[in-house]
């Protein structure tokens, strides 16, 4: 199984899960070092996905049957302000993955995020019209349409809000960045118009 970017929020805590899974042999990929030295019973390549020629050769030495496709360029002023990087990091990996899960009858299981929608009328089902709004939104629906249109065995699970402690100090969230100000007794500036649903998994 073979995890990418392993030293983000989720990537992290699907190392620290899978790891202890011994019915999988777990692969992780990141772009910078391993955030997770500690994590015993997983192979990490330090590896910049966008480097299909790299990203090739690899799959084909470490041959995964399923592979968790975490990593993203996931600041929405990032995307916004780079959408030729956005659309290869977002897009085009996601599609060299799914064409290597066709080749091989693997299984892609795809993060994808609530900003496919535009915020009108939810909550939403799956099969609702999407309309995205940003870039980074934008993005990840042309990545769930190239894994989709691949005919590749896949999952695409539409996330909100991940959050919680990670490895690497510098890495803030929502949550980490809220308690940090409160803890310094720091008043908080945040929108209370934004309504966003969230199912509390502690992994
Ligand atoms: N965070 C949210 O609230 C949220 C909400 C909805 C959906 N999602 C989706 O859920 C997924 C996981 O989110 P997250 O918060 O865990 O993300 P994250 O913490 O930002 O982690 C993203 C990971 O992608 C890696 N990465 C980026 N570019 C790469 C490249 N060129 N080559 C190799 N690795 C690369 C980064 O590696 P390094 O750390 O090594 O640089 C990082 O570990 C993403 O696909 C995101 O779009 C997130």
């Amino acid at each position: 199984m073979l995890i990418t970017g392993s030293n983000g929020f989720l990537g992290q805590k699907l190392i620290d899960l899978l790891s202890k899974n011994l019915n999988y042999e777990v692969f992780a990929i990141s772009m910078n070092k391993n955030d997770n030295p500690n994590v015993a019973n997983y192979h990490f390549q330090q590896l910049d996905l966008m480097n299909s020629d790299l990203l090739n050769t690899y799959l084909s030495e470490v041959k995964p049957n399923y592979i968790i496709h975490t990593a993203a360029i996931t600041s929405v002023e990032g995307c916004e302000a780079d959408k030729v990087l956005s659309e290869k990091m977002n897009v085009e990996v996601a599609k060299q993955l799914a064409d290597y899960c066709k080749q091989t009858n693997g299984f892609l299981v795809q993060l994808s995020t609530d900003f496919v929608f535009d915020g009108q009328n939810g909550p939403y089902k799956e099969d609702d019209s999407t309309n995205p709004l940003s870039e980074y939104g934008k993005s990840k629906l042309r990545s769930e349409q190239v894994i989709h249109n691949s005919g590749c065995e896949y999952a695409i699970l539409r996330t909100i809000l991940v959050y919680g402690i990670n490895a690497n100090p510098n890495r803030s969230n929502l949550v980490l960045w809220a308690k940090e100000k409160l803890s310094k007794n720091e008043p908080i500036k945040v929108v209370k118009d934004q309504w966003r649903m969230q199912r509390l998994l502690m992994i």
